[in-house]
This record gives C-alpha cells, structure tokens and sequence, in this order.
C-alpha cells in the first residue's frame, strides 16, 4: 500500500510539494506516517512538561511556531513554518501571520478581562486557532496541545480529555468532535467545552 494522503474525513491533503517534505523516505504507509508522528509528538509534550511556561509565554507567536516545531521535527522539513499553500480549510495564507496575531491579541484580552471561564477562553483559543489553520498538516493536533499547555501550564489546571479516546478517522469520536467544532463555527462553544472535558 502506498502512502495514503488523501482528504479522509476532514483531514488536510497534502500538497505534492508538502509530501517532499517528509524526512523519513521508509515511510510507506499512512500507518506508520502515524506512528511515526506520534512519537514526534510524545518528545513535543515530555518537552513542554520540562518546562514550566507562563501565560505571557504561551500567548505569543513564537511559541505557537515553536510547539508545532517540536511536535513534527523528526517529521515534516516544514515543521513549525506556516503555510504557503491554500487548503481546503483555514484563512488564506496571506493572512495567517496577522489573523494569528489577532487571535493572540483577543486571547489576552480575555485573559485580563476574565471573559469567559477558564476552559472557555481556552477552546476557544484551541477553536480560532484549528479555524486559521497555520501549518501544511497537524492542525487539529497543535491545537488541541497548545490549549492543553495553556489550561494545565497557564491556568493549573487538569488536561482536556479530548472526549477521552481516539480522534482518528473512522473513530466513533471524530464525528463528535467534527460536530462540535462545527457548532463553534457558529459561535456555539458548549459542545465543544462539554467535549473537551468528557
Ligand atoms: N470544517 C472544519 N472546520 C474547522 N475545523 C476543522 C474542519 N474540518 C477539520 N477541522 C480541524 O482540522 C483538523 C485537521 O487538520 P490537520 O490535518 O491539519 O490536523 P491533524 O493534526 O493532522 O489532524 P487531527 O486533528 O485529525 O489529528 C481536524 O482535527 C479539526 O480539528
Ligand atoms: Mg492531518
């Protein structure tokens, strides 16, 4: 079987200059492509519990690049740089740098505000930032660590559960998840809240 990249349940396909990218050439199948990233992942996260950042640490562009480096390093060639093709999803790429600048500048204002609870403001932090869509692949997965840094580093308090299970494609979970993060389009965030935490 061949490497398996295709626009499966709302996972990005990859551009053919994106799938260049790939520093591993034995990786053949989409399965071990997973695995492999996975594990790129683990090292991200033991990283991210080495340290100990502040609010002011979390909310600024730097960081976000930095996070979705570490988490594809062994990966991706283009980990931790922005996209410089348009996707099926997320804002044109002309306009990722200021669109993640506002979203950084709206989170910290809901900060200093206490706009809304704790674990909303990080949704939604987690729900703006799926929706800009920064990076070539691996959205869904540094959005939901960066607001997983910004809850338990940030605002100590526990990790999302992320519905407590896999969110693979074909997963009972995906289309729960897809669901809710559909509602925050529309500016409902209390699926996606109650999801986050079940
Ligand atoms: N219509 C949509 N609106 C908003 N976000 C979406 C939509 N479809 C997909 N997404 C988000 O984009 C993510 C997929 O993007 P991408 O492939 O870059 O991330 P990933 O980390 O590889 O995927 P995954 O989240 O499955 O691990 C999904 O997880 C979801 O968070
Ligand atoms: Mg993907």
């Amino acid at each position: 079987m061949g490497l398996d990249l295709e626009y499966i349940n709302h996972q990005t396909a990859l551009d053919e200059d994106e799938k260049e990218g790939l520093l591993i050439k034995s990786i053949s199948t989409r399965a071990e492509l997973d695995e492999f990233e996975q594990q790129n992942i683990e090292r991200a996260i033991a990283w991210t519990m080495k340290k100990r950042f502040k609010i002011s640490d979390i909310l600024n562009e730097e960081f976000v690049r930095k996070l979705h480096k570490k988490m594809f390093d062994q990966t991706w060639r283009w980990a931790g740089e922005y996209r410089k093709t348009n996707k099926n999803i997320g804002v044109d790429k002309f306009y990722i740098g200021i669109e993640i600048k506002n979203l950084l500048d709206d989170c910290k204002f809901w900060v200093e505000n206490k706009s809304f609870s704790e674990d909303e403001i990080a949704i939604r932090f987690k729900h703006r930032m799926v929706h800009i869509h920064p990076f070539p692949n691996g959205n869904g997965r540094h959005s939901r660590l960066i607001a997983d840094v910004l809850i338990e580093q940030g605002f100590g308090k526990p990790v999302f559960s992320w519905g407590s299970g896999s969110l693979a494609p074909q997963c009972d979970l995906r289309s729960e998840y897809l669901s809710a993060l559909f509602e925050a389009d529309k500016d409902n965030y209390e699926p996606l809240i109650k999801f986050a935490r079940k």
